[in-house]
């Protein structure tokens, strides 16, 4: 998978894309991450990527030129092209899988204006990471990069391990333990010692359905 992030802040990304399993995936030939800076593509002689708002009103819009430009350049097979946005489909779990099968996405993230609208006529989705305005699209798309690239086959190397998930069985996680099977008085319970594996199975769902309930009563709805 090729992901291309348009930014005006390509440093924000050094310290995601270069730890822990992004970097282990990007290490593999699994996926790799192509960083430009939008603002190199503008046509304008002092760089500038916004102007005024048609109309009047306050704040500024990013101009057109620059992420067509820049888009042009990438010219990459069937992109899905993602646009940042508060106003964009919530990001969920299941956004996550249909998106870790694509060869690739461009990642478009503005920061403190809005968009000329012309720009969606390159889009193929829009998309929020939550209710709450954040001063731009980079940890959001930061935030959809970890979510995509973990459920690539290869990434993890426990495969099972994140069709576990929460939110991939519909539910929460039941709880996990370690060793000690006791610490300061709090004991393991005794069903995952039991070496019983249909009963700890049956645990599990049991808590897992339990903590949704009470967490996240809306998941149980679908
Ligand atoms: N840009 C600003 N706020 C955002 C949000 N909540 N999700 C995605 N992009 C954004």
């Amino acid at each position: 998978m090729n992901i291309h992030y348009l930014t005006l802040f390509p440093e924000m990304y050094e310290g995601v894309l270069n730890s822990s399993i992004l970097a282990r995936a990007k290490e593999k030939g699994i996926v790799d991450y192509h960083l430009i800076n939008f603002r190199d593509y503008s046509e304008d002689k002092h760089n500038k990527v916004d102007d005024y708002p048609y109309g009047g009103g306050a704040g500024m819009v990013l101009k057109p030129e620059p992420i067509f430009n820049a888009m042009d350049k990438i010219n990459v097979e069937k992109p899905r092209v993602i646009l940042l946005c508060p106003q964009g489909s919530p990001f969920n779990q299941k956004m996550a899988e249909d998106l870790s099968t694509e060869e690739n996405i461009v990642f478009i993230s503005g920061h403190y204006e809005g968009y000329d609208e012309r720009i969606r006529t390159l889009v193929t989705d829009e998309v929020s990471i939550g209710d709450y305005v954040l001063t731009g699209g980079e940890l959001a798309s930061m935030t959809m990069t970890d979510a995509i690239v973990r459920l690539i086959p290869g990434v993890l190397s426990n495969e099972a391990s994140h069709q576990e998930d929460s939110f991939s069985t519909g539910m929460l996680e039941h709880p996990h333990y370690t060793r000690p099977r006791e610490y300061r008085g709090m004991k393991v319970p005794d069903v995952l010692i039991s070496g019983n594996h249909k009963l700890i199975e049956e645990w599990r769902t049991e808590e897992s359905l339990k903590r949704t309930r009470e967490r996240r009563p809306d998941l149980l709805d679908n």
